[in-house]
């Protein structure tokens, strides 16, 4: 199991890199000849970019593993997950990647029992690939990493995400709260590179109170391995995530 894993681990991090350069081509497409976009809902929109790359990750998935479940968040649920499932958001910060900025990734995960045991996250517009095995540490290309196991935030600055699934009260209250204790925060409309980053020590902390199984998984994988204080559970229909510094984790949960 644990050589099957070191294959998938491998398998992952170059089909992520590959999903990267697909996305990334129609982005530059994007700029000169437009792409059809759809709207799903307020502020949530999905391109012919996003549903051709998660295609293209499903395809070679099931082709090199045919027995493992997946799940996407244009395709839904296939497969059945006896093995592991593999849990892909293809484009990660959809709404950057139609306005032409960098901010966006591809992130793939694969949980066994419910629990994520390889996470690899790809930004494409710098060439990074966030990643992690269980056991076996998180790397930014082939730098380890482990975020600050001290007592204080350096600089004190937390990513946050905003779902208008949640009341926006929590959201606001979040922010009052760090901002009270000088610290400050961001939006930057990817939670997958949001949560690597907190592993690459770029953030302090990431915390979004609604949010999907791919938006999360490879990016929980990474920041266990890294050393990061992480929780996230159910809530209707999805998750709460906070991701922090350990010296952080009281403070971001409220
Ligand atoms: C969204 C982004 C955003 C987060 C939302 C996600 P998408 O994913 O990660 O930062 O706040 O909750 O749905 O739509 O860009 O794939
Ligand atoms: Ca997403």
């Amino acid at each position: 199991m644990n050589n099957d894993l070191q294959q998938r681990y491998t398998f992952a991090c170059q089909l992520a890199k590959e999903a990267g350069a697909l996305a990334h081509s129609y982005q530059i497409k994007l700029v000169e000849e437009g792409l059809d976009i759809d709207v799903k809902g307020l502020q949530d929109f999905v391109s012919v970019a996003d549903k051709e790359t998660e295609n293209f990750i499903r395809q070679q998935l099931i082709h090199h593993y045919p027995q493992d479940g997946f799940l996407g968040e244009e395709s839904g649920e296939s497969g059945s997950s006896g093995t592991g499932t593999w849990v892909v958001d293809p484009i990660d910060g959809t709404t950057n990647f139609l306005r032409q900025q960098p901010m966006w990734c591809v992130s793939i995960a694969y949980m066994v029992d419910g629990e994520p045991v390889i996470g690899v996250i790809y930004d494409p517009c710098h060439d990074e690939l966030f990643s992690a095995q269980a056991e076996k540490g998180a790397w930014l290309n082939d730098r380890p990493l482990e975020v600050n196991q001290g007592d204080n935030a350096l600089v004190g600055l937390v990513n946050l995400g905003y779902s208008a699934k949640m009341p926006l009260e929590n959201y606001l209250a979040t922010m009052t709260r760090l901002l009270e204790h000088g610290i400050e925060h961001r939006r930057h409309g990817s939670a997958a590179l949001g949560l690597a980053h907190v592993a690459a020590g770029r953030f302090d902390g990431y915390r979004e109170d609604f949010i999907n199984a791919w938006d999360i998984m490879a990016g929980i994988a990474i920041l266990r391995e890294a050393k990061a204080d992480v929780s996230f559970n159910h809530v209707e229909g999805g998750y709460a995530i906070q991701a922090s510094i350990p010296a952080l984790s009281d403070l971001l949960k409220g």
